[in-house]
């Protein structure tokens, strides 16, 4: 969801910010647009519709500058356009101006103090720099026009702001709330970004803002002010990852990419979490304020609450802890009634997504303490959560979410186990995590080794197909769901995950001829039932494509998976459901890491 890029001090704005640019690209934009002032008199500002590459085109080699902002943009208000994309300037042109998240007051403010001022856009962002402009017309300096228009922001307002006046080029101004935002530290010049991947080919020291905080930033000063006017001095935080971790390498698609790095991934958290005595190590004081809880509250969207439902299985199981699995858009406005002790997990791969960060900042209101598990150090979840796990699953760029949806399964499961054990229970000390584990990253490795059948089978049963279905039971039906949202998402195709026992009961009106029905089973307890319900819909036209653990395979199933604990088979069964979903959406010819209308990160409500 929009990203942005600003730098203060450099001689190369323009490739500075078009560099960061194609690095924020995964999170999602229909739209760009760049300003740059090269503080001698000259200025630029180029937007366009659609991707970078087009932005680019119309950068001509006279474009050059020492100060810039750039901005994707993820339209909310107003059509994806050349117009609504940002930056956008105030009506006399003298302040530029970005924009991340939403100004829910923008209308009464557009009535309220410009009713005649000219808007070039249709978008909510405009009304704050033309509001600035207004303020500075009026006698305010650049600095207090730009806090006195934050200050007229409704309480609901999200923003991430860079602004730049024309008539001083040597500041970037700064603003954040709730929408991520970060200072990077360079040598002889600064840079702001909404995520440090945008900013690591030129620095690895970034400082964290916070809500309400401004900054004025020159190539020599970062100068941090928090919502009372007050001096904020922080160190800088390292991020020690790879710029090169985010490079597609020999990959046609990240998603291709980032399906095979999953074997990879549950080795290396078992590195990280699993001593050589075979002890899960995860920091004492969690362990036992979630023990001291009566209830575990996961809340998460998307795939990380799909991967939040698998969780519940192995935390009741291990941990022996009651616990609900919430979707974090409802819980944030439709609480269900609270146990006397709760402790609260976020899930969540980017650490950012704003209706779980809703919920977060009601529990943390309320004083419970929670667990953030994400894949980014530093990011808003995680610091304002009291505990952070982290998913060590390397960048995830393609905006549908493959390898940390198996990492926060694998972390659950390290999490159950770390509890049990600690409590002494028998089902935990037998669960050997560090086998387990490496026999699913075994096992992962064989079916992304089977590429080749499972791309067939895409083009035979998905490839020109309307509607689809993935059905199973228990542990099979959660993974049902994520593996229908992977191939929804990414090759359009409308599909529903279904508990299989439930078609009967209405849906399976909706198969006919040559539907694609894809089933997965791999609990003995119930694999008969399902095999009924692959009867009933084969029996009314159903293509169908059964993914079997190898112990309940017959000759027939098409994809067979290798032996796992039973309640890790989420980790292995969804394999292949990921590589249907990258094949059908490569066949279909779309644009399989960046799928329309979605964004990585989710940063409004
Ligand atoms: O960053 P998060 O894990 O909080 O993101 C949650 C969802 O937005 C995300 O999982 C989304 O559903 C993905 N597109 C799924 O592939």
């Amino acid at each position: 969801m929009c990203g942005i890029v600003g730098e203060v001090g450099n001689d190369n704005a323009v490739e500075l910010l078009i560099h960061g640019l194609k690095k924020l690209e995964y999170r999602g934009y229909d739209s760009a647009g760049i300003y740059v002032n090269d503080e001698k008199g000259n200025d630029y500002l180029i937007k366009t519709k659609g991707r970078i590459a087009e932005l680019e085109k119309k950068i001509t080699d006279d474009v050059h500058g020492k100060i810039g902002i750039a901005h994707t943009r993820w339209a909310t208000h107003g059509i994806p356009s050349a117009a609504n994309a940002h930056p956008h300037v105030s009506e006399d042109g003298r302040f530029y101006m970005v924009h991340n998240g939403v100004i829910t007051n923008f209308k009464e403010l557009k009535n309220e103090y410009l009713s005649d001022v000219h808007f070039e856009s249709e978008t909510d962002s405009e009304v704050v720099v033309q509001l600035v402009g207004k303020f500075a017309s009026e006698g305010l300096s650049a600095l207090e026009a730009f806090k006195k228009a934050i200050s007229l922001l409704g309480e609901g307002a999200s923003y991430a702001l860079l602004m730049i006046d024309r008539e001083n080029p040597e500041t970037l101004y700064v603003a954040k709330k709730k929408s991520p935002l970060l200072i990077g530290v360079c040598d002889g010049f600064n840079v702001v970004c909404s995520d440090a991947m945008a900013m690591l080919n030129v620095t690895h020291d970034f400082i964290e803002l916070h809500d309400g905080e401004i900054v004025e930033l020159t190539e020599n000063q970062i100068k941090i002010q928090d919502k009372d006017g007050n001096p904020v001095e922080r160190k800088p935080f390292h991020v020690s990852q790879d710029a090169s971790a985010s490079e597609k390498g020999a990959y046609e698609h990240f998603m291709l990419k980032e399906i095979d790095e999953q074997p990879a991934v549950m080795r290396k958290l078992v590195q990280e979490y699993v001593n050589e005595n075979g002890k899960v190590e995860i920091d004492e004081k969690l362990i036992k304020t979630i023990e001291e809880s009566d209830r575990i509250y996961v809340v998460a969207a998307g795939t990380s609450y799909h991967a939040g439902l698998v969780g519940h299985e192995l935390i009741e199981k291990f941990a022996g802890i009651p616990t609900e699995v919430h979707v974090a858009s409802e819980f944030a406005y439709n609480r269900p009634l609270l146990s006397k002790k709760p402790f609260f997990i976020f899930l969540t791969q980017s650490g950012e997504t704003a209706d779980s960060r809703q919920v977060l900042n009601q529990v943390n209101e309320l004083g419970y303490p929670s667990l953030t598990i994400t894949n980014v150090p530093n990011s808003t979840l995680s610091r304002e959560a009291t505990f952070t796990l982290l998913l060590y699953a390397g960048p995830e760029i393609a905006v549908a979410s493959t390898k940390a949806y198996t990492a926060q399964i694998a972390v659950e499961a390290l999490l159950a186990k770390a509890i049990g054990d600690d409590l002494g229970f028998e089902d935990s000390k037998a669960f050997d995590i560090r086998q387990e584990l490496s026999t699913v990253a075994n096992g992962m490795q064989t079916l992304v080794d089977e590429k080749e059948k499972i791309e067939a089978l895409a083009q035979k049963y998905l490839a020109k197909a309307h509607n689809a279905f993935y059905i199973g039971r228990a542990i099979d039906y959660d993974t049902a769901i994520e593996a229908a949202l992977k191939l929804k998402e990414v090759s359009y195709i409308q599909t529903e995950g279904f508990a299989a026992g439930e078609l009967k009961h209405g849906t399976i009106a909706l198969i006919e001829e040559g539907t694609p029905v894809i089933s997965i089973i791999t609990d003995q307890t119930i694999a008969a039932h399902t095999r009924s319900n692959e009867e009933e819909v084969v029996a009314r036209g159903a293509n169908l494509i059964s993914i079997v653990s190898e112990k309940l395979a017959t000759k027939k199933d098409q994809i067979v998976l290798p032996t796992v604990h039973p309640l890790l088979t989420s980790l292995v069964a969804i394999i292949p459901a990921q590589l249907l979903a990258y094949y059908a959406s490569e066949q279909r010819g779309y644009d399989v890491d960046k799928p329309r209308n979605l964004a990585k990160s989710v940063t409004v409500e």
